[in-house]
């Protein structure tokens, strides 16, 4: 599409655990720029607790939003007068959060009379790689977090087809539960990762679930149950040895990058027989800064003669800049929403598949 003119969007992200505002421009060249990016994680309020507890962070995301986009704005160097929408997740997720952030967002544009858009926090993920390496449509991409499990062809910012996903976690969480049952620190995904590379994979026999079903979809959460069972096998009392630890999340992470790298090869199975102009795989999400499942994932690509693609980090996990710029091409494409917008606890972005199962403490899977 012939850009002619520069396009400014506020972003609002709101939908789990981290208050985000952000403010994305493209330019007159089609370039992309993130003029700012502030992200306010709520982790010290949830960590007594073991999980998100959706009420404090309703409460939290209140309490900040406004902060947030003070801050993107004036890191940005920019008022509301030079933006020309107001972007913001309507769902799915938490939906205390997505409110708090929904209700901002119409303030905002009530008061400025700027137009407001709705964007699926998904899409928000999916619709990243264009922001950062241009990718063009259609694409695969890989969603893996604490939330989120799923792959998609995106062909769009309206468009997307899911091959599968998880049915119960996402792998973030796993790794999150297994920290847990080892004594590990919260968020688990570092501390299993950091642990791991000191363990030998192949001590513990743990399953490589639904391998052995046809698809593209994946359960995270009898991995845990696996880590549970060996943990208590060589336990000694209320104590555990640091080389069961290591050996424990060596096994567990070599599970799960089995289970990923070959599901990530059926799904470009599929993807690669529609014969893209130019193929390509992103990962996105949290999980995604794990170093042995970006390596086994750019291994497969390599394999297939794939590009393969993970923003930056600050870019994959929760963020606004990724909402903004979704608005962008949601604005581009003609949408508009107004004070009637809700805010949706779940929002498939694949109208055509039947919703996900998988419903884990950070909100619905698809
Ligand atoms: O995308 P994200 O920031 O937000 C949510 O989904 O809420 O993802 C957070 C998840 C957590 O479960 C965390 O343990 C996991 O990503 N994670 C990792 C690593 N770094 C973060 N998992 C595995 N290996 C890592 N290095
Ligand atoms: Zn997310």
């Amino acid at each position: 599409m012939p850009v002619t003119r520069a396009i400014t969007l506020l972003g609002l992200e709101s939908s789990c655990d981290d208050t985000a505002a952000a403010v994305v421009r493209r330019d007159e060249a089609g370039a992309s720029h993130v003029l700012s990016n502030v992200v306010v994680g709520q982790n010290d309020l949830h960590r007594a607790f073991g999980g998100v507890v959706p009420e404090i962070a309703a409460r939290a995301h209140a309490e900040k939003i406004d902060h947030c986009v003070e801050k993107a704005l004036g890191e940005a160097g920019i008022g509301l007068a030079q933006i020309d929408a107001i972007a913001v997740t309507s769902g799915p997720g938490l939906i205390g959060g997505v409110i708090s952030g929904v209700m901002c967002a119409k303030g905002l544009a009530l008061a400025t009379g700027k137009p407001l858009i709705g964007v699926n926090h998904l899409a928000g993920h999916a619709l990243t790689p264009r922001l950062t390496d241009g990718l063009t449509y259609p694409y695969l991409m890989l969603l893996v977090s604490g939330g989120h499990c799923q792959f998609l062809i995106v062909r769009s910012a309206t468009e997307f087809s899911r091959l599968g996903g998880t049915i119960d976690d996402a792998p973030g969480e796993a790794f999150d539960k297994t920290a847990r049952l080892l004594g590990l620190a919260q968020p688990g995904g570092p501390e299993v990762q950091k642990a791991a590379e000191s363990g030998d994979p192949k001590r513990f026999k743990f399953p490589r679930p639904m391998l052995d079903r046809a698809g593209c979809d994946m359960s995270f959460s009898g991995l845990k149950t696996a880590v549970l069972r060996a943990r208590n096998e060589v336990m000694q009392g209320d104590t555990i040895h640091l080389a069961d630890v290591h050996d424990l999340c060596a096994g567990f992470q070599r599970a799960v990058v089995d289970v990923l790298a070959e599901k990530t090869r059926r799904a470009l199975v599929l993807y690669l027989a529609e014969k893209p102009a130019t193929p390509a795989l992103a990962v996105a999400g949290g999980v995604a800064a794990n170093t042995a499942i970006r390596a086994v994932l750019e291994t497969v690509c390599t394999e297939q003669n794939v590009a393969f693609t993970a923003p930056p980090l600050a870019l994959c996990t929760d963020n606004a800049a990724m909402i903004a710029y979704a608005g962008i091409e949601l604005f581009e494409a003609g949408q508009r929403d107004g004070m009637e917008l809700s805010a949706r606890p779940r929002w498939p972005l694949d109208r055509a598949s039947a919703p996900m199962l998988g419903s884990g403490k950070k909100g619905a899977k698809a």
